[in-house]
């Protein structure tokens, strides 16, 4: 069986979305344990109700990045994980980490990658007046939110639109949509990276997936 982790900071909707299609088949593998860097991240009662193992690694108790970076490689270590989701985990890390799982660890972002790494997305967008806003799951390498894509979402806004209402947009509309499928896929061994490309089914992808090509069970 597939063996996944989950890396959180906050409230958890992603986890939850992949505790639930874990559950009932559609993710085919099972989340080992979830890891909050927060100790009052909301996620954790959700991995506790599901009866899923977690750590609580507070980035404040590690004096250097890699120290904290070796605890979490301990943590998922001791669970022998084989995908790691980071499902809303707002610390970076480090490249040695990131080399060690290359391939194997995947990142839900809130933005259409490569527009708005980083944080403040949803600002970002209206102060820039963009016409479509969305969310990016992909690979993590070295570069912070610059991984080859996987799979891509998006909308157009609306002149209505406030930053929390585009952030409940990207939730509901996409990344709630496109993180379990993109998390059953790397299950199912569907996905590669391989020379900075996502290969999806043994060929290299032209560019990210989209909710076109979301299996029925994930529409
Ligand atoms: C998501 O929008 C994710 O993309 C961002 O933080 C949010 C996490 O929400 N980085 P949740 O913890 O999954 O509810």
């Amino acid at each position: 069986m597939h063996r996944i982790a989950v890396l959180i900071s906050g409230q958890g909707r992603n986890l939850q979305a992949l505790i639930e299609a874990a559950r009932d088949g559609r993710i085919a593998g099972e989340i080992a344990g979830v890891v909050s860097n927060r100790a009052d991240a909301a996620g954790l009662a959700r991995a506790s109700a599901a009866g899923i193992a977690s750590r609580i690694l507070p980035h404040e108790d590690y004096a250097r990045r890699a120290d904290f970076d070796d605890a979490l490689s301990a943590a998922l270590d001791a669970w022998s994980v084989d995908t790691v989701a980071l499902a809303g985990f707002m610390r970076v890390l480090g490249d040695d980490f990131v080399r060690r799982f290359r391939g194997r660890l995947i990142n839900i972002h809130p933005s259409l990658l490569p527009r708005h790494p980083g944080l403040r997305t949803h600002e970002r967008v209206l102060e820039n007046g963009d016409h479509k806003h969305g969310a990016t799951v992909h690979f993590v390498t070295e570069q912070l939110d610059g991984g080859a894509a996987i799979i891509q979402g998006g909308f157009m806004v609306r002149p209505q639109d406030t930053a929390d209402m585009l952030a409940d947009r990207v939730m509901n509309e996409i990344e709630l949509r496109i993180f379990p499928q993109a998390v059953a896929w790397m299950a199912r061994g569907d996905l590669r990276l391989q020379d900075d490309r996502t290969w999806f089914r043994g060929a290299p992808l032209p560019g990210p997936l989209s909710p076109d090509d979301l299996e029925p069970a994930f529409k």
